[in-house]
């Protein structure tokens, strides 16, 4: 990535105020390819106007598919047009979730090859099992030259689908290709996560028949076709995260409506556990300090474990917390790229095996750091925040693919932040 600006913070200004989060980025990424599945136009509301959407927009075109797209407001797609199953590299790697349009081209046309996804490179991420999926649903599998080709003659057929691993793509991806199969697909050791059950409940208003989206098993009996549906995603879990972890590292007040507390729980038991003060309403969540931060000790899981993808700005917040912290990432083993760059800012971090070791610090100090994927983004956020003097972001492209100018929503709570070109 090469972005255009640099984003400067000059940290110690406590939020406050209120925020209302934005629709979720991973559900958006699932439920825009899921609208190739029928003919009839799909309008689907709170999407988060981030570049993974615009990403899947060209290639939603490209295939044949009309697309409105009124950010902030909606989107409508009509896919009755499409006759293209074939997205090139020059698209998939603009984002990761590029590899559910497998899924769905399949579960739509039967064939699909689509090349081998980019985005987020913190390591080795493979889609052995999404493809394990395809196979045991009848699809014949040819994986050559960066691109994944996937066909069937006719229908693809219900079946059984063990997975040896908990995966959110690999669960969501055989969903998509499962709800047109013919007869019945269950889906063992699914993964549970809220936009799975998301993006059931955009399925099942099309018209499939998907249960227990949210259980470790999901039926869904296949049907011929779907219909057009109107639909809004929900709001975005690691963003609602985000938020609460910088008001907590800014020792501000901060109300974050439009989000569903229970998704967020496990990061409020840490935060609870630290010291701060988390009061939860019906869709908002208060965030107030409450004297010493404690060191805690945190595993990440698939949900409802702590997520993998707060990981990174859960370290940045417990660098400054009062003894020694550890962090142990099970779900992606390399997931540590920011840790060098919170080091730069004073960081007292050491990376033994798959766990941070944090001795907390009374000072971060602001300094030029460089983002290296998306959380690390909002890890480097969260020690700017924190940080005394001005911290410069590099690549900021990476944070723009999964929050909603984030700046202007910090701002808005007190923060000094702004942008510049480089
Ligand atoms: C999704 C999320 C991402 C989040 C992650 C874990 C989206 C668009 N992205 O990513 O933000 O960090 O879940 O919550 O929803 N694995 C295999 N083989 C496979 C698939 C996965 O071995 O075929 C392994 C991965 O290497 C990883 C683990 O399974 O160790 C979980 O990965 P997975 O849940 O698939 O993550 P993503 O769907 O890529």
């Amino acid at each position: 990535m090469s972005s255009k600006d640099k984003m400067l913070i000059t940290g110690g200004h406590p939020l406050v105020g209120e925020i209302t989060v934005s629709g979720g980025k991973n559900t958006a990424v699932a439920v825009i390819p899921a609208a190739l599945l029928c003919n009839a136009p799909c309008t689907i509301e709170n999407l988060p106007d981030i570049e993974d959407v615009y990403a899947l927009i060209d290639i939603l075109r490209l295939l044949g598919a009309k697309v409105e797209y009124v950010p902030e407001r909606y989107m409508r797609i009509d896919a009755s047009g499409v006759t293209g199953y074939q997205v090139p590299y020059s698209l998939t790697r603009r984002l990761r979730a590029s590899y559910y349009l497998l899924g769905a081209l399949l579960g739509r046309a039967g064939k699909a090859e689509v090349a081998y996804p980019g985005g987020c490179d913190f390591c080795s991420r493979p889609i052995d099992q999404h493809l394990k999926g395809f196979a045991a649903l009848g699809a014949e599998i040819d994986d050559r030259r960066g691109v994944v080709h996937a066909k069937t003659d006719g229908r693809l057929k219900g079946n059984d689908v063990f997975f040896d691993v908990v995966t959110v793509g690999g669960t969501i991806n055989v969903m998509l290709a499962a709800v047109r199969a013919k007869g019945n697909t269950v889906i063992y050791n699914a993964a549970k996560e809220p936009h799975i059950v998301d993006l059931a409940n955009f399925l099942n208003s099309m018209g499939a028949n998907v249960k227990g989206a949210g259980t470790d098993v999901i039926r869904i009996r296949g049907v011929e076709e779907l219909h057009g549906c109107n639909y809004a995603v929900i709001p975005d879990q690691i963003e609602t995260g985000t938020l609460m972890i910088a008001a907590a590292a800014t020792r501000g007040d901060v109300t974050i409506r439009g989000c569903i507390p229970t998704h967020m729980e496990a990061l409020t038991a840490k935060l609870l556990e630290m010291g701060v003060r988390v009061t939860e309403n019906d869709d908002s969540i208060r965030v107030r300090p409450q004297g010493v931060q404690r060191a805690v000790n945190v595993k990440t899981r698939v949900y409802p474990g702590f997520p993998t993808d707060l990981q990174q700005p859960m370290t940045a917040l417990l660098c400054m917390a009062q003894g020694v912290s550890t962090v142990c990432e099970t779900v992606f083993e390399q997931r540590f790229k920011h840790l060098d760059e919170l080091r730069r800012m004073g960081a007292k971090i050491k990376l033994m095996d798959r766990t941070v070791l944090i001795e907390g610090v009374n000072e971060l100090y602001g300094a030029p750091v460089t983002v290296t994927d998306l959380r690390a983004g909002a890890a480097l956020i969260v020690a700017g925040l924190m940080a005394k003097g001005v911290t410069e972001i590099y690549e900021t492209s990476y944070i723009d693919r999964g929050y909603v100018r984030i700046e202007e929503k910090l701002r808005k709570l007190g923060a000094e932040i702004r942008r510049e070109p480089i």
